[in-house]
């Protein structure tokens, strides 16, 4: 009798242990919530034509930008990762659709995000389609952005606006510019692109980061001498604190200009950036960040979705890009599991036809001005659809045959 009731415990018990999702159904599924999301939306702002997506409250309704905006590229960047993910055609004519609707940034000169703008929009559109009339318009933005470069500070500036506070202010962010700029190295006899980049990177490097590898959020320069005048933040929660998604843009950024240049300074300086966030005390055991390393009321500090998006993208990456360090190779891409599947939870991944249509809950745009905080963010779904589409084509597509 007793050795019955004991193999029947055992079974409830085996019962109840359920093995952990495998990585190809979590990203099958975050994909597939992904375009049930992204085409109601698309649909919903079909004839909207001068508006982009840009977050969503229950109080206020779709948010919406135009063009101008720092974040309009993002979803015509989620539409077209979606399209080389599912091969749709009803995919392809709304990313052609949302991308022709930020044609005009190619001409902008009063800020830096032109990168970030065109680079998601038309520069995955010509990754995925080569249509030759988005060649000019990439070149013109690289063009236009070039223009905010003064040689003898070696940085493009980030801001016109704010000079109360910085005379020539660079963000951390603006790493994610550099992409741009090394697209039209790459597809122009110009040498002025890359070099600008190089520059920009290397006295980021230089002046942005403390000695543990975290970043401050703005340098303010001398615009006439190239001297470091401040050292500050903006959307952090202090001037020596570690904002979440500037750590996640350095870690991108120097990611993505070792891939472009394969300069090892710059993938040193990416595993310097990776440890830190790794190891960090103030990480979550899901790997959410909260919106800043430092905030003061962690454990309660409101959690930023978008970095940890952002920073999956790039683990994957910079796990790709280390083979030869098979440890740190392995540790990056734990990392960025993690992240997915905490993504892809009901805690953080909308039901169909919520959220506004958008993909991700709970990110922080600009805690300290009390502006999106604890909502969906566009670019937070980007840098989302982003990692799936690469874990897919970098890592399950490797494993073709293996069981995962
Ligand atoms: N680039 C602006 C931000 O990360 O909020």
């Amino acid at each position: 009798m007793k050795r019955i009731l004991f193999m029947a415990g055992l079974a409830v018990l085996l019962s109840s242990y359920k093995q952990p999702e495998g990585m190809k159904s979590v990203v099958e599924r975050g994909l597939s919530r992904s375009v049930e999301q992204a085409e109601y939306l698309a649909k919903s702002m079909e004839s909207d034509n001068d508006s982009l997506p840009r977050s969503y409250t229950e109080r206020t309704g779709l948010i919406k930008s135009n063009s101008h905006c720092w974040c309009s590229g993002f979803f015509p960047g989620v539409l077209w990762y979606l399209y080389e993910a599912k091969g749709s055609p009803k995919l392809k004519r709304y990313a052609e659709i949302y991308t022709q609707r930020v044609a005009d940034q190619q001409y902008t000169t009063d800020n830096h995000d032109v990168g970030f703008i065109l680079m998601c929009s038309f520069g995955n559109g010509y990754r995925l389609t080569k249509t030759p009339s988005y060649v000019p318009i990439l070149l013109n933005g690289a063009q236009s952005l070039s223009t905010r470069f003064k040689p003898v500070v070696g940085l493009i500036r980030s801001w016109d606006t704010k000079t109360d506070k910085w005379r020539y202010p660079v963000i951390i962010d603006n790493m994610m510019n550099l992409e741009l700029l090394q697209w039209a190295a790459q597809h122009s006899d110009s040498t002025k692109f890359a070099k600008i980049a190089s520059s920009h990177a290397k006295l980021t490097m230089k002046n942005h980061f403390r000695k543990d590898f975290s970043s401050y959020h703005v340098i303010g320069y001398d615009p006439e001498t190239g001297q470091v005048e401040k050292r500050n933040t903006h959307q952090g929660y202090a001037h020596e604190s570690a904002w979440a998604r500037g750590q996640a843009w350095g870690l991108y950024g120097y990611t993505m200009m070792f891939r472009e240049t394969g300069d090892s300074s710059y993938l040193h300086h990416a595993k310097g950036i990776a440890r830190f966030i790794m190891s960090h005390p103030n990480m979550p055991k899901d790997k959410v960040p909260y919106w800043d390393f430092n905030a003061p009321d962690i454990p309660h500090a409101k959690r930023d979705a978008s970095a940890a998006a952002i920073m999956a993208s790039a683990f994957i990456e910079l796990s790709s890009l280390t083979k030869e360090t098979p440890d740190f190779s392995k540790q990056c891409l734990n990392m960025a599991e993690m992240q997915l599947r905490s993504l892809t939870s009901a805690q953080y991944l909308a039901k169909k036809g919520t959220n506004g249509g958008f993909i991700l809950m709970h990110s922080v745009g600009n805690l300290p001005k009390g502006t999106e905080v604890d909502v969906p963010l566009t670019y937070a779904d980007y840098y989302y659809v982003e990692a799936l589409v690469r874990y897919k084509k970098m890592v399950l597509s490797t494993l073709k045959g293996k069981k995962n």
